[in-house]
């Protein structure tokens, strides 16, 4: 079993690393690399070349990142990622998911249609757009990027007059209503960590700021979800056709549960720090099952 590890460039990254001892460990060999060296190529039997398979393909390819990019640059790696499917190349994630997932408007559009619930969202192109709908949202409305990671550009708008520039949002606007934190003390949200269908592991986020990403500064905290958390999460995971994902869940002054979003490439490293579970052994084991179970089919 020879399998394309894709991760940022240079090898460096900690959850790479992990990845590659756990699939050695579990008897796969891995070829380590990343989407921005990989190629279409008329001349290759495959049409492909991706480094360290010569004039083949490997026996599955796992995406840990796909890096940052250019929409060309993006749209690029993400036609590798399909070609790869396309030519019978197990792929996890695979673009397909990976596509649903970054852009935020399309997942929520999916979860809402899988009954998985979320917060009020409303996607519209321009400003004058979002002014005549920002009053059908509760405010103040959470406006984030439509491909943003890691709390990164989330604002909040108290009325219209707050709402960002086209510019700043390249001209899409991704408007939420606020859910309100139920503690004055603190906001809290939970990651729940998702593969094969199960939860992997999950922690809870908290905060002085109403991000909580732990890119952001939040605390996490071990957390063992309940059945409600679980079968949201999972739900998520699904209605997204990924494999794995990292799903944002957060709790409803009404005590319902909701979901913010789902990552396809979700860093574990601040969950593996609350956590006894090996993710990246977990991710390893799903992932090599699933290659063969695809070659017994
Ligand atoms: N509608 C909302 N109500 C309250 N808090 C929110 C809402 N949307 C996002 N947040 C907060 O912002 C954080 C980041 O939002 P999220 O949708 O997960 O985007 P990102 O991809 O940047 O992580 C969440 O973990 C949560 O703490
Ligand atoms: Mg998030």
């Amino acid at each position: 079993m020879k399998i394309a590890l894709f991760v940022d460039e240079g090898n460096g990254d900690w959850h790479a690393r992990r990845l590659v001892k756990a699939l050695n460990a579990r008897g796969a060999e891995v070829v380590t690399t990343t989407l921005k060296h990989c190629a279409f190529d008329t001349a290759s039997p495959t049409g492909l070349r991706i480094p360290g398979f010569d004039d083949t393909l490997p026996d599955g390819a796992f995406v840990r990142s796909i890096s940052h990019g250019s929409l060309e640059q993006i749209t690029f790696r993400l036609g590798i990622l399909h070609a790869l499917r396309e030519s019978g190349v197990r792929v996890s994630n695979d673009a397909r998911a990976v596509e649903r997932c970054v852009d935020k408007s399309t997942a929520t559009f999916l979860l809402q249609r899988a009954g998985i619930p979320t917060p009020a969202t409303i996607t519209v192109e321009s400003e004058t757009a979002a002014h005549a709908r920002f009053g059908d949202l509760t405010a103040p409305v959470v406006v984030k990027p439509l491909f943003g990671a890691q709390g990164v550009g989330i604002t909040r708008a108290p009325s219209p007059a707050d709402l960002p520039q086209e510019e700043e949002v390249g001209h899409v606007y991704y408007m939420q209503s606020f859910i309100p934190p139920r503690s004055v003390d603190y906001h809290e949200d939970w990651r729940v960590f998702v593969s094969s269908g199960r939860v992997l592991a999950a922690m809870a986020r908290r905060s002085k700021s109403w991000i909580t990403n732990v890119a952001q500064g939040a605390e996490p905290a071990a957390h063992t979800p309940d059945k409600a958390m679980s079968e949201l999460a999972t739900g998520a995971a699904r209605a997204l056709g990924a494999d794995y994902a990292g799903v944002d869940v957060i709790r409803h002054q009404d005590g319902s549960l909701l979901v913010l979003e789902a990552n396809s490439n979700p860093a574990w490293r601040g969950l593996q720090s609350v956590t006894d579970v090996d993710i990246a052994g977990a991710l390893a084991t799903d992932f090599l099952a699933s290659l063969e179970r695809r070659a017994i089919l």
